[in-house]
């Protein structure tokens, strides 16, 4: 017998997310799981469960609702103060987000607040969000910093980081985002060496990955390059901010560097998704931050052809994306570019997992994989973005426990 300290039963589907050749998301129907110490030690069907498993610990009944793996959001900006509703009034009656990035507006105007709030400001505000992640289906993130722009404010951010994987029940990868624009009123050169010289090597400890924003509002490739290139050498993933606006290197870099992920590429060129696919690069497409800045629809057919692994993110920041919900990203993914449910089900799992370097521990659900799962009031897993902007997720389950919104 296989001991656990909690168990799930009656799963109408299951979808484990390890593909069968009869069906990509490995469901079963009438699916149970159990778990110990929060990894999954026994998954099958529900008639054998208590055959196999001897349960001293809380048992979840789905009473026939769908299950899948907590979802996996691969591209966040949590760590942030201030509102710019405003601006997102101002862009609904025409203004660009572009024309939005200048002066002290846009996301300077987030780092100003960012850098006047303390700590525990700013944890509490994230903690909320994580409620909202959590509450929304998501179990793992990856949290990015990118708001503090100076080596004080960029260190309290990877702290707000810390805290809030130690003080909720939410995954969090840490990722140090020097490089997403240069801060008011510094000179360019002195802000891309002071983040290649003291930011890189002093948040080594606590960032897996490095990311930069590589565009004309952000950016240069050359500097993108130095900064990452620099990243890579002290042991830092690294993941880019890609072709969102207008053409450029940001894709080309990435594949250079053997980059997880190329972020958001609305306008990468056939040639460069081929070079990401080959360096084995994941594209996180970010459909809420093209909503509303109503970009182009990303080349998907290019992707898919080249065979491109794509994950789905919300891109949760203040600016393009104010929203924790991989659900309504993965509903806009389906309805704005026509990726199908099954699509943007693996993408918000399986690959954003790859692109994490956590392939098998979450976004599938399987033995020794973390006891993240998610009930769901839906006919079947495909059905999940078919319900558009409202949350049908009737429980979260992290690491093998029941979570209460806190
Ligand atoms: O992913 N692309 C860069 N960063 C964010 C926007 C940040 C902001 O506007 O505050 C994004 O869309
Ligand atoms: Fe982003």
């Amino acid at each position: 017998m296989i001991r656990a300290d909690f168990a799930l039963r009656h799963a109408g589907q299951l979808a484990t997310m390890m593909p069968r050749p009869d069906d990509p998301l490995g469901r079963i129907k009438d699916g149970a799981l159990a778990a110990h110490g929060g990894r999954v030690v026994w998954i099958g069907d529900d008639r054998d469960l208590e055959s196999q498993v001897t349960l001293d610990g809380d048992l979840l009944d789905a009473a026939g609702a769908c299950v899948i793996p907590g979802l996996v959001d691969a591209h966040t900006h949590p760590v942030f103060a201030g509102s710019r509703a405003d601006e997102f009034a101002e862009r609904v009656s025409g203004v660009t987000y572009h024309a939005q990035q200048s002066g002290e507006r846009g996301i300077a105007r987030t780092v100003r607040a960012t850098r006047e709030a303390d700590v525990s400001a700013l944890t509490e505000l994230a903690a909320a969000r994580a409620n909202r992640f959590l509450a929304n289906g998501t179990t793992t993130i990856e949290a990015k910093t990118g708001y503090g722009l100076d080596l004080d404010h960029e260190a309290k951010s990877l702290e707000v980081i810390r805290q809030l994987a130690e003080q909720t029940r939410l995954r969090v990868i840490p990722t140090f985002l020097g490089a997403h624009t240069v801060p008011p009123g510094v000179d360019r050169r002195a802000y891309v060496r002071s983040v290649i010289d003291e930011m890189l090597p002093a948040f080594r400890p606590w960032a897996v990955f490095c990311d930069a924003w590589c565009e004309a509002s952000a950016f240069t490739a050359a500097e993108v390059r130095a900064v990452l290139g620099r990243a890579k050498e002290l042991g830092y993933a690294i993941r880019v901010h890609a072709a969102q606006l207008a053409p450029g290197e940001g894709p080309d870099i990435a594949a250079e560097l053997g980059a997880s992920s190329a972020d958001h590429l609305e306008f990468a060129t056939p040639s460069q998704i081929a070079a990401l696919a080959k360096a084995g690069t994941v594209a996180v497409l970010c459909p809420g931050a093209n909503f509303t800045t109503h970009g182009p629809r990303p080349p998907i057919e290019a992707m898919r052809e080249a065979k491109l692994a794509i994950a789905i993110a919300s891109d949760l920041n203040p600016g393009t994306s104010n929203s924790e919900s991989l659900p309504l990203a993965m509903s806009l993914a389906c309805v704005q570019w026509g990726m199908t449910p099954a699509e943007v089900l693996t993408g918000a799992t399986v690959h954003a997992a790859h692109s994490l370097k956590l392939d098998g521990l979450v976004g599938c659900l399987r033995r020794g994989s973390y006891a993240d799962c998610v009930v769901v009031d839906a006919e079947s897993p495909e059905a999940i973005p078919y319900y558009v902007g409202v949350n049908r997720v009737l429980q979260t389950v992290a690491g093998g426990a029941l979570w209460e919104p806190s």
